[in-house]
């Protein structure tokens, strides 16, 4: 099995380049099915979850050439199939947008229910009801999702819940159903914008994006085009909080500040030093952090997927914080593993409530999923002594060469194999 080292406290200093995000990437990549041409990506990060959306992508029929690391040739001319199975779709939750793109190139679709991270319930109903009103057929069988439409309709789609998900997946469908579709109570994320800025170079009619009512007049036909994802606002905001958990000097590089306001906001307010430049941002903090209160909401509020990151922080912060779980149902399995490094919180159901302490004590501690192992990191790299993390499989669904990342910035960090330790459940589970 292989963890994750860390030797902590020392001040993390120097300069980061942050990858492209994986959030935007996982949308972009199934889009490329709505064209039969060839798209090519560029500022895509090297991450599992992007590993296994080309390897759905080639099991589909399309033809992937790499060009260097970060930039992919699709051909999608090949494509010809519309199913997803289970063993392709259980490694990620992303993998249900291949419903929504496959709709849109066939008006049928049968993919299996996704896995990914679970903090609680993550139903699809918004997905499967937004499908519905363009005119699909839905049936679930076997744990398989049949979607199917003799022509897709545009339609007023209303969302009861701000959703990612459903908003991408709506796009990628109604962007060549017959007329006019209007998504209202849309998520906001700037990879809801990416995705609609893709679309459109593609040929689409995409417009609204980035607010919460998004207008999609469906086209007959899209092409291929040259596309460069965005940077990953929230491996921004990670390596933003871990500059400030370390009592470090870290310059950002590669972001959009705008997408970070929320996480910005947050530092100050917790006392930490934020500079903002046209594409970086650069984080000091040489004291103990204060403490403030988090509410997780959609985008533009705190992102949710930030919230095991501030934790750590809040948690060396002096005072009191309390840190509210706005969207998911459970997203505070991570704080036993940092009572195991001496944190003081208590969680009542979606809210924490964290009394700093002076320090953090390395321990052996397990990442609960992507954004938990984040938190360790940053934990591990904060705390006293010596911090061993395993379930690295998702770290790695996520962070880019993170090892080395941190490593230049002065981090005690090391990728170690424990071969008489078998796999991890979270490895054996895929
Ligand atoms: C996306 O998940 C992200 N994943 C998540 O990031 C992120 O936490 C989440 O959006 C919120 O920002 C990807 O983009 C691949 P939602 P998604 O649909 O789309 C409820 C990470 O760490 N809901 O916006 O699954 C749902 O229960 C990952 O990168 C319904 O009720 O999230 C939740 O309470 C983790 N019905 C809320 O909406 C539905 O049909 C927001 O979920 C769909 C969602």
């Amino acid at each position: 099995m292989e963890k994750i080292v860390i030797n902590g406290s020392n001040p993390l200093k120097g300069e980061v380049e942050i990858s492209g995000a994986k959030n935007a990437v996982v949308a972009i990549l199934p889009a490329t099915i709505l064209a039969q041409d060839v798209c090519r990506i560029e500022n895509i990060p090297d991450i599992s979850d992007v590993t296994m959306m080309i390897k759905i992508l080639s099991q589909l029929g399309a033809q992937i050439k790499m060009i260097n690391r970060s930039t992919l040739e699709i051909d999608t001319r090949g494509i010809n199939s519309f199913i997803v199975p289970h063993e392709l779709t259980k490694h990620l939750r992303a993998s249900y947008y291949f419903l929504g793109a496959l709709l849109g190139r066939y008006s049928r679709a049968k993919v299996s229910m996704p896995g990914g991270c679970c903090f609680g319930v993550r139903p699809i109903d918004l997905h499967l009801r937004g499908f519905e009103l363009l005119g699909s057929k839905i049936s679930i069988d076997n744990a398989m999702i049949n979607a199917s439409a003799d022509k897709l309709v545009g339609s007023a789609i209303y969302m009861d819940n701000v959703s990612v998900g459903a908003t991408v997946n709506v796009m990628l469908a109604a962007v060549k159903a017959k007329g006019l579709t209007v998504i209202e109570n849309a998520a906001r994320e700037p990879h809801i914008v990416d995705l609609a800025n893709f679309l459109n170079s593609m040929g689409a009619d995409v417009r609204g994006a980035g607010t919460d009512v998004i207008k999609i007049r469906g086209v007959d036909k899209l092409h291929g085009c040259t596309y460069s994802i965005i940077p990953d606002q929230i491996e921004a905001g990670t390596y933003m909080v871990a500059a400030a958990a370390t009592k470090g000097d870290v310059l950002i590089k590669n972001v959009i500040p705008k997408h970070l306001e929320s996480i910005t906001k947050k530092l100050i307010d917790c006392g930490v030093e934020v500079e903002e430049f046209d594409e970086a941002v650069r984080v000091r903090c040489d004291k103990r952090p204060e403490k403030c209160n988090i509410k997780t909401m959609p985008h533009p509020g705190f992102p949710t997927d930030m919230q095991p990151q501030m934790t750590v922080l809040l948690a060396l912060a002096d005072g009191t914080s309390i840190v509210s779980e706005s969207v998911w149902d459970n997203r505070f399995k991570y704080i036993d593993q940092l009572i195991r490094m001496g944190a003081n919180i208590s969680v009542e159901g979606k809210v924490a409530i964290v009394q700093g302490v002076e320090a953090l004590k390395g321990a052996p501690v397990g990442a609960d999923d992507l954004r938990a192992g984040a938190a360790m990191l940053i934990a591990g790299f904060a705390a006293q002594g010596q911090t061993v993390i395993e379930n690295l499989s998702h770290i790695d669904r996520g962070y880019e060469r993170f090892v080395e990342k941190f490593t230049a910035l002065g981090g005690d960090i090391q990728r170690v194999n424990f071969p008489d330790e078998g796999e991890s459940e979270a490895e054996s589970a895929g």
